[in-house]
């Protein structure tokens, strides 16, 4: 029990100072002026790749804590979560500030106009009252209604990686591998063996007539 305590303890602050990784990697890139020849693109593509992959680590968690048949996975949940949305938020923030200049009536318009963006942003609205209402708090208060509005994070997964595929003008590998790992983690939901469990009830009664 004691080495359980002690793996969980570990696992936390090691996934956070991970999780931040990229985000320094990218300071330390602005500090250096070592972000390629287009910094604004290096940034705007490194956030929304750790955005979409963060999510995606996020959704594996299910999965995982029932393959593994431990909890750790679940407790680990959260804060992928979160690391996902702050690094949609500085995705987000960047095409504001630094490719819009905070020119409001231009982004109003592009949002509207352009579907890569108009999805990316539905995909952020998304996932905006999942992150407020992601406190022990919120859970309590929400009761039932927390799983509920917690199945939003599918919508989100789904339109982030439609906006990848959309704004991809030639090479479609990338968004499509991301398609496919979406896939397979909504395919390792479907209780398979519930599902096979009430075939097999069936088959004796479809025999027997
Ligand atoms: C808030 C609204 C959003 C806006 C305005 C936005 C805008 C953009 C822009 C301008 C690009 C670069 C396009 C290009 O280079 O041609 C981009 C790329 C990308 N975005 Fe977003 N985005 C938004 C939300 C999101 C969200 C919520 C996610 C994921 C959870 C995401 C994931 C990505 C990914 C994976 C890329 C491609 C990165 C690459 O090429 O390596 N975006 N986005």
């Amino acid at each position: 029990m004691a080495v359980g305590f002690d793996k969980d303890r570990l696992l936390k602050p090691l996934l956070f100072i991970a999780c931040l990784v990229p985000f320094g990697g990218l300071l330390l890139g602005i500090y250096e002026g070592d972000l390629g020849p287009n910094p604004l693109e290096t940034a705007t593509h490194t956030t929304g790749d750790w955005a979409l992959r963060l999510l995606l680590i996020t959704l594996a968690m299910t999965p995982l804590r029932r393959m593994l048949h431990s909890p750790w996975p679940l407790r680990l949940r959260r804060m992928l979560g979160l690391f996902a949305f702050f690094y949609a938020c500085l995705h987000f923030l960047i095409w504001l500030v630094l490719d819009q200049e905070l020119r409001w009536a231009a982004i109003v318009v592009d949002i509207g106009k352009r579907p890569y963006v108009t999805v990316g942003f539905a995909a952020w609205l998304l996932l905006l009252p999942l992150a407020l209402t992601s406190t022990r708090r919120a859970m309590r208060r929400l009761g039932r209604r927390w799983s509920q509005l917690h199945r939003l994070v599918y919508p989100a997964a789904v339109l982030a990686v439609l906006h990848f595929l959309w704004l991809v003008k030639a090479d479609l590998r990338e968004p499509l591998l991301y398609a496919l790992a979406f896939t397979v983690l909504m395919l390792l939901r479907v209780p398979w063996r519930r599902f096979r469990g009430a075939r097999l009830q069936r088959e004796p009664v479809r025999r027997a007539g």
